[in-house]
């Protein structure tokens, strides 16, 4: 093949720069999600929110969904106002038929489904096993972790037709270590990586990649009524090796690569984005 450049270069030099563009990397900033389309569950704040901005910033049309409607009409207007196609699903992770209708809605839409991110979760109560009530431990189970498997189950349908799609769960540190007083939370989330490995292993033959991600602590909603706790955020932060905490925008940038075709060979992994916080 012949290799285009423009001027004159030292003879071999420019040849091996254009030669290595040409085979097998990307242009820097081009993960290959512009024009797709991409359904984010708890997308109207914190990590969810990050998400959706990242991909619209990247080109990805977008199907959003989350309870809160406001806001993730909020969310909505400025990816609109770039010209994206993004639609707004209101609904209720636990209810099977309110991700199930999403998903076809979004596909009657967009006309195609190339990923999704099923990140809406809540952080339940703060009690030992002993007092933790048993209304709220079920309530966290059914969002955390049948809110994932909804998700999956209707998004896996519509990948299967078009053999191909990614999906990322997000899970979270508290799914690799423990976490005193949390222990629904910490339940849930190792379900989530076990969903995402049993999952991972049934698709992985059929053009479907599904990972999770485990952040640490990040800056969002969801912390702020953690640290409304005097000492909870300081003691998070010294948990933390790299000296803080982390910004929804860096979780972001993680769930991007796991949804863009340069993480091709990952596939059932959990992706730790943790300052530090779990290495033992
Ligand atoms: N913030 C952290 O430190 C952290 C760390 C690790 C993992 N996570 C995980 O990241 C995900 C997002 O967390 P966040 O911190 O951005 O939370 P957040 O509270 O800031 O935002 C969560 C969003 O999900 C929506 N939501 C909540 N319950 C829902 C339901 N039943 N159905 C539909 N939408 C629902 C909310 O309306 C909100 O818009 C969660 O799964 C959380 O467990 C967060």
């Amino acid at each position: 093949m012949r290799l285009p450049f423009r001027g004159k270069e030292p003879a071999g030099s420019g040849l091996a720069r254009e030669a290595v563009n040409m085979t097998n990397v990307a242009p820097e900033n081009d993960r290959g999600l512009a024009g797709q389309t991409i359904f984010v569950s708890g997308a109207g704040a914190g990590i969810g929110r990050a998400v959706a901005e990242a991909l619209g910033a990247a080109g990805a049309n977008l199907a959003l969904f989350d309870i809160d409607t406001a806001a993730m009409e909020a969310v909505a207007g400025p990816l609109l106002g770039q010209g994206l196609r993004v639609s707004c699903h209101t609904g209720d992770v636990t209810s099977a038929a309110d991700v199930h209708t999403a998903i076809e809605q979004a596909v009657q839409l967009h006309a195609r489904l190339d990923g999704a991110v099923n990140n809406a979760g809540i952080v339940g109560a703060s009690a030992d096993v002993l007092d933790y009530p048993a209304d709220v431990f079920r309530r966290v189970l059914d969002v955390n972790v049948l809110g994932v498997l909804h998700g999956m189950q209707a998004q896996l349908g519509v990948m299967k037709r078009q053999g191909r799609g990614a999906i990322v769960n997000i899970a979270s540190a508290a799914a690799i270590i423990g976490w005193a007083g949390h222990s629904a939370y910490v339940a849930s989330k190792h379900a989530v990586v076990g969903l995402t490995k049993t999952a991972a292993l049934e698709y992985a033959a059929q053009g479907i990649r599904i990972n999770a991600v485990c952040p640490a602590f990040i800056y969002t909603d969801l912390t702020a009524g953690l640290f409304q706790t005097p000492g909870v955020h300081d003691a998070a932060v010294a948990n933390h090796p790299i000296g803080r905490l982390g910004q929804p925008h860096e979780v972001a940038e993680a769930v991007m690569w796991l949804l863009s075709d340069r993480s091709s060979f990952a596939v059932g992994s959990s992706l730790v984005v943790d300052g530090a916080s779990t290495i033992d």
